[in-house]
């Protein structure tokens, strides 16, 4: 399972939806996330994030531990809608609606 982390927060570049080939990857207002029974864990969208906010979950870095959590438990709530194109936006964690705006 690969995890968006706290970089893509008010920035929402977008290039990962298009890389990723199941569609996993939801978006939020504020930020997305990758659903984690849906990734197939084939990386592809890793590199295109500009802002390297997605990483395996293995390699996480303490700051963004939280995330992970954050996306387990935004998709006990969503489920597993099988695409994110079809499925539409996704209502952000609550833990991500209570962060500071980003400072431009
Ligand atoms: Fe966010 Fe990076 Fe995707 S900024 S929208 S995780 S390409
Ligand atoms: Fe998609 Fe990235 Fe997983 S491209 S399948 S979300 S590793």
């Amino acid at each position: 399972v690969y995890v968006i982390g706290s970089a893509c927060v008010d920035v929402k570049d977008l290039g990962c939806i298009d890389a990723c080939p199941v569609d996993c990857i939801y978006q939020g207002d504020r930020t997305l996330y990758i659903q984690p029974d849906e990734c197939v864990d084939c990386g592809a969208c890793e590199p295109v994030c500009p802002v390297e906010a997605i990483t395996y979950v293995d390699d996480v870095e303490p700051e963004d531990e939280k995330f992970v959590g954050i996306a387990y438990e935004l998709f006990d709530k969503v489920g597993s809608p099988g695409g994110a194109a079809a499925h539409g936006p996704v209502e952000d964690h609550p833990a991500v609606t209570a962060l500071p705006p980003r400072e431009a």
